[in-house]
């Protein structure tokens, strides 16, 4: 890749900012100092500082969010704030996008990249990645909603559910429930319980696949996967 390239796509400014960097001889390939614009970089391979610093170079990012309400699972939108706009500048800088929608009433997991194949695989209904969610659900939930949420449900376009596995936590005037389901239709988890007779009124979402929400994020925020929670979803995108 060429130098001014990688530089910009590092955050390091347009590629004309670059090459006044480059002129300043602020750059460095391999302790070398380099002033070629167009010097091509072996990513693997060199080692690229600016005044000292190592440029580590990445393509991709993967970001996991506790995402609050109020906000949309949208790259922009005119109205509302979206889940981009929680990011720091140097994350934006990535141009990552939501991988699935969770509704604006909806907290929790989030998963966040600039990898489109690995987002493609994951939302593929071929792959059916589980995700699991944490409800309260105004009606008393009970044993018979467990069976027929594990039969499918048919939801109000007549659409037949893939099984989900509901889990009752607490049965009362407002129960609390985990429902697991591995396909994402349209406000699904809200429309299965319409399906039975009642309303969710709080929805979080608690994990992705192999991956759970980081309970140490506080609402709003977000930090990158850990080399195994990124490797754990590789492997899952690639098999
Ligand atoms: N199901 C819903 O109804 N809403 C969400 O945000 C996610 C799943």
């Amino acid at each position: 890749m060429r130098l001014d390239k990688l530089l910009a796509n590092m955050g390091f400014g347009s590629r004309k900012e670059v090459k006044q960097l480059l002129k300043k001889g602020a750059v460095r390939v391999n302790a070398e100092a380099v002033k070629d614009a167009a010097l091509h970089i072996d990513t693997e391979r060199d080692e690229v500082t600016i005044l000292g610093e190592r440029v580590v170079y990445k393509e991709f990012i993967y970001l996991m969010m506790h995402k609050p309400q109020g906000v949309l699972s949208a790259t922009e939108d005119n109205r509302d704030r979206t889940v981009i706009d929680l990011l720091d500048a140097d994350s934006q800088h990535f141009e990552p996008f939501p991988v699935g929608r969770l509704d604006k009433d909806t907290e929790g997991f989030l998963l966040l990249t600039n990898d489109g194949k690995l987002a493609h695989n994951l939302l593929s209904p071929k792959k059916g990645v589980p995700k699991t969610y944490y409800a309260h659900v105004e009606g008393i939930v009970t044993e018979e909603d467990v069976e027929r949420f594990a039969e499918g449900v048919i939801l109000d376009d007549a659409y037949l559910t893939k099984p989900g596995k509901l889990r009752i936590l607490k049965s009362a005037d407002v129960s609390e429930i985990e429902l697991t389901i591995t396909e994402g239709k349209f406000h699904q988890v809200k429309r299965m319980f319409v399906a039975v007779g009642k309303q969710v009124v709080y929805l979080k979402r608690l994990s992705m696949g192999p991956l759970s929400l980081d309970e140490n994020l506080p609402l709003g925020s977000y930090r990158e996967l850990t080399e195994e929670e990124l490797n754990l979803l590789l492997q899952l995108s690639n098999n």
